[in-house]
């Protein structure tokens, strides 16, 4: 039974509270509210997201797409304009700064959570963080799992992605649920070629370096490239970019 408190939100507590908890299709998920008017969301007891920063969740999102060639690239249009899919809706800031690029013509985003789409609709608790992208015409939801569809094949979402930018977890080696495991084995990073664009380009998400993961990029991409992100405490954050044109 989802619990949703009857405070006003954001009550600004000093110690996080409860907005809402949910039970969707990976477990439990709860929203709470923070000092200063920010959110955090705890997926299964672990911390996933929070709104107080976002620099490497923005970054994943210039990474890829600042040296796309385009806008017209192999098999397409001269002028069409980008298609980007966003894995992980979490609080909306890859969504938000891909939808502030204008050669973006449309953003997919695939969560799995109901709940956390439901916190982006208008009015709702997250949707000044994702700068209202829901309301985008330029953007479709797919509430599914991203790993699910990404095997369905590319026509699964209207067709293969100039960009993808992946963060459904803390990481290749430290996934919310064990099935997104698969992302990021030979299965999943073989879907994920097929679902980009001849010039497409993948950027991946991790807290913390994944050398494995690294290793298997390079078995399947001409070029990849791994950027930390330092962030204010511990071990930088890293972005993986896998392309096969330069
Ligand atoms: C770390 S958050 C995403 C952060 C996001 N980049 C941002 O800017 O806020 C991860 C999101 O992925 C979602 N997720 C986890 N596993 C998923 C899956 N298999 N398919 C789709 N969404 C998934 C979670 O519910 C959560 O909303």
């Amino acid at each position: 039974m989802p619990f949703r408190s009857t405070q006003p939100w954001p009550p600004d507590a000093a110690e996080p509270v409860v907005v809402e908890r949910a039970e969707g299709p990976g477990g439990e998920l709860v929203l709470r509210a923070a000092h200063a008017g920010h959110y955090e969301i705890i997926s299964n007891g672990t911390f996933l997201m929070d709104t107080r920063n976002g620099e490497s969740e923005r970054l994943l999102v210039e990474a890829a797409l600042g040296g796309l060639a385009g806008p017209g690239g192999p098999g397409r249009p001269e002028g069409a304009g980008v298609r980007v899919l966003v894995g992980g809706l979490g609080v909306g800031f890859t969504l938000a700064e891909a939808l502030r690029h204008e050669r973006v013509a449309e953003a997919a985003v695939v969560e799995r959570e109901p709940a956390v789409i439901g916190w982006h609709r208008e009015g709702g608790p997250l949707a000044p963080f994702s700068r209202g992208a829901l309301a985008d015409p330029r953007v479709r939801v797919h509430r599914a799992d991203l790993v699910e569809l990404l095997t369905a094949g590319p026509a699964a979402m209207g067709g293969r992605f100039d960009v993808v930018c992946l963060d459904i977890d803390n990481g290749p080696d430290w996934t919310v649920t064990p099935g997104n495991a698969r992302l990021y084995g030979p299965e999943g990073l073989a879907a994920l070629r097929r679902a980009l664009t001849g010039r497409g380009r993948l950027a991946v998400w991790s807290a913390g370096a994944s050398p494995a993961f690294e290793e298997r990029l390079r078995e399947r991409f001409a070029a990849v490239d791994a950027l930390p992100v330092p962030v204010p405490r511990g071990e930088p954050d890293m972005i993986y970019l896998a392309r096969d044109l330069p």
